[in-house]
């Protein structure tokens, strides 16, 4: 795979012009954003979006997120726009924020899995506004992963993860915000969470001037619901056990007992037998996140075969960290 090192803030021209080529070829743009890296396709090609599928292994009926360079170009993707989307994208954009309304005509069903709706974002990151405003047409970009894996934050994610099946990887650098998008659904009657991600859901309630219906766990819409779907996702290779701080040190030492190469990832540093990679984690939710996928690459690949995770605190600031670490962990 073409790799291209572009200023993060300043991004070079030519950098943005090869990505831009290979987009309008149908062709596949590892790009970064300042969630993670997306893995970017003519959103409108249905050719160019299957191959996005292809290259993750992803189901066919888990539906992409169109990024768009305007709040305009997005109203464009829609055949109704609520007054909550104009509010939340006014606000919002461009920023970590999905919003889910009806889909146009002219969106591709393979982008939406066959859903009457579509996720749109306006990514803040300056490449990836760079290149969204170098073509005509939306880029749909799932994370730049395989499917179940964890996301990447960085240029080196990327090729780790998706070698040999990316035309050109930008290289900027790690992604400031390090988790994804907040996703919300505004095709019903009332607004409803559908992913915390790294926009706070207090900002959300804040400029919806209501509460957001939410629930701790679920993910998204996929146009068939599956068994496992909404399972094991953001996983390491390594097991991963979320346990309360005053657990930590039995069953590390029970983990260790068996065998098991050990590494933790702390919000305080207890010293801990026997677990050989520790990672302390900054204390603050917004920190943890831009830390959490890299520090889990990081342990998997010091050959961890099980991560301690001490348990985040309750709390909508930790919704989006609990989430993750929640289906990573999960074995099914
Ligand atoms: O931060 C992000 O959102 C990153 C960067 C690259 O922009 N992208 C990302 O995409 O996380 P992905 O494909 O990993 O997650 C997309 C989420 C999924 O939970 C999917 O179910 C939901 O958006 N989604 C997409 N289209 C939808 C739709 N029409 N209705 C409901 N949920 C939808
Ligand atoms: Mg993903």
């Amino acid at each position: 795979m073409r790799v291209l090192k572009v200023d993060p803030t300043n991004p070079e021209p030519e950098a943005i012009a090869a990505a831009a080529a290979v987009l309008v070829a149908g062709g596949l743009v590892a790009m970064p954003t300042e969630t993670v890296y997306g893995l970017g396709a003519n959103a409108l090609d249905p050719e160019a979006v299957e191959r996005i599928f292809a290259a993750k292994g992803r189901p066919s009926f888990n539906p992409l997120i169109a990024h768009c360079a305007t709040l305009e170009d997005a109203r464009r993707l829609a055949s109704n726009w609520p007054a909550a989307a104009e509010t939340l994208g006014e606000r919002f954009w461009p920023g970590p924020l999905t919003l889910v309304v009806p889909k146009a005509a002219e969106v591709p069903d393979r982008l939406t899995a066959g859903l009457p709706t579509v996720a749109i974002r306006v990514p803040e990151h300056p490449v990836a506004l760079a290149l969204l405003s170098a073509v005509d047409f939306p880029v749909a970009a799932p994370s730049a992963n395989p499917f179940t894996g964890l996301s990447p934050t960085s240029a080196g994610h990327v090729v780790k993860g998706l070698t040999g099946k990316v035309d050109l990887l930008l290289d900027a650098g790690a992604s400031a915000l390090g988790i994804e998008s907040t996703v919300v659904d505004l095709s019903g009657p009332r607004p409803v969470l559908l992913r915390p991600g790294a926009l706070p859901i207090a900002a959300l309630e804040e400029a919806l001037g209501e509460p957001i219906a939410h629930s701790d766990g679920y993910e998204g819409a996929v146009s068939r619901p599956a068994p496992g779907m909404i399972g094991r996702h953001y996983s390491p290779r390594a097991r991963l056990r979320i346990v309360s701080p005053a657990d930590l040190r039995e069953v590390a030492g029970v983990e260790a007992k068996g065998g098991a190469a050990l590494g933790a990832l702390l919000r305080s540093s207890p010293p801990l037998d026997g677990v050989e990679h520790v990672v302390t984690m900054p204390p603050d939710a917004p920190g943890y996140a831009s830390r959490l996928y890299a520090s889990l690459h990081e342990l998997d690949d010091a050959g961890c075969d099980v991560i301690l995770v001490e348990e985040p605190p309750h709390g909508l600031p930790w919704a989006a960290v609990r989430d993750r670490l929640t289906r990573a962990s999960r074995s099914d």
